[in-house]
């Protein structure tokens, strides 16, 4: 072994020398850095887990399936609207059964505010609201709404609708809207996506099936 080339033992012993040079002068940093440095690696490391637990979570979107709608009751009278104009007015009272389906693996679902409109042309004749809830991971309710509308008046938009209550009344195609929002409360509300889901349906009030549940599996879209 040459003599210019330091030992192992040599080299050893110069590094333990550094190191304890380090240690006494207070390493790389000066010692009032390293709890900040601990807090801000803490902070990135959790904000890298929240980035990976949302990703995860968006995909997992809740899923809502509309069953059946039922209607009561569908009238059509004439009256006069506040103003007193001239008009037919729509009574309606129909069931809506949906079921709601939280495919998140790991996080439960807050439904929020919703809103649900059954509609004749532009006119809006009934509406509903899901009520809020909570909805805990892979789990699915079946959800009963009542759309509801008294005596709206619908004006030169309702020449052709007839009363469900005569015997002759003819189908009437209706517009069922469906708005519904939710959050997913993945780490409480630090990491919380919200969801809205909108599904839009065509239904047809016959009156011949009053009071029947009529499948709407076949009748809505959602559109993205
Ligand atoms: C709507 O129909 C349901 C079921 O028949 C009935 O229980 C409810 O009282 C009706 N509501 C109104 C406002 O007529
Ligand atoms: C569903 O859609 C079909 C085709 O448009 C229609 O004939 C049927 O009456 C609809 N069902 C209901 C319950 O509205």
């Amino acid at each position: 072994m040459s003599r210019l080339t330091p030992s192992k033992e040599q080299f050893d012993a110069i590094e333990e020398e550094g190191l304890h040079r380090d240690v006494e002068e207070g390493g790389f940093m000066p010692g009032r850095c390293y709890f900040p440095a601990f807090v801000a690696g803490i902070f990135v490391l959790f904000s890298f887990f929240a980035l990976i637990m949302w990703g995860a979570s968006l995909p997992q979107k809740p899923k809502i399936t509309i069953k059946t709608i039922r209607f009561h009751e569908f009238v059509v009278q004439a009256g006069a609207d506040n103003s007193g104009v001239a008009t037919k007015m729509v009574t309606v009272n129909s069931t809506l059964r949906l079921t709601f389906r939280n495919t998140g693996t790991f996080f439960g679902v807050h439904v929020g505010p919703s809103l649900l409109e059954l509609s004749y042309s532009q006119l809006i004749l009934a509406t509903g609201n899901m009520g809020k809830f909570y909805q805990s991971r892979k789990s699915q309710r079946l959800v009963t709404v009542a759309l509801k509308g008294s005596n709206i008046p619908v004006y030169g938009g309702g020449a052709d609708l007839t009363s469900a209550n005569r015997a002759l009344g003819r189908p009437v195609p209706l517009t069922l809207t469906i708005m519904v929002n939710a959050r997913a409360y993945v780490l409480r509300k630090l990491v919380s996506p919200k969801f809205h889901k909108w599904i839009v349906c065509s239904v047809v009030m016959d009156p011949k099936k009053m009071s029947q549940a009529l499948s709407l599996k076949d009748n809505c879209t959602s559109p993205p």
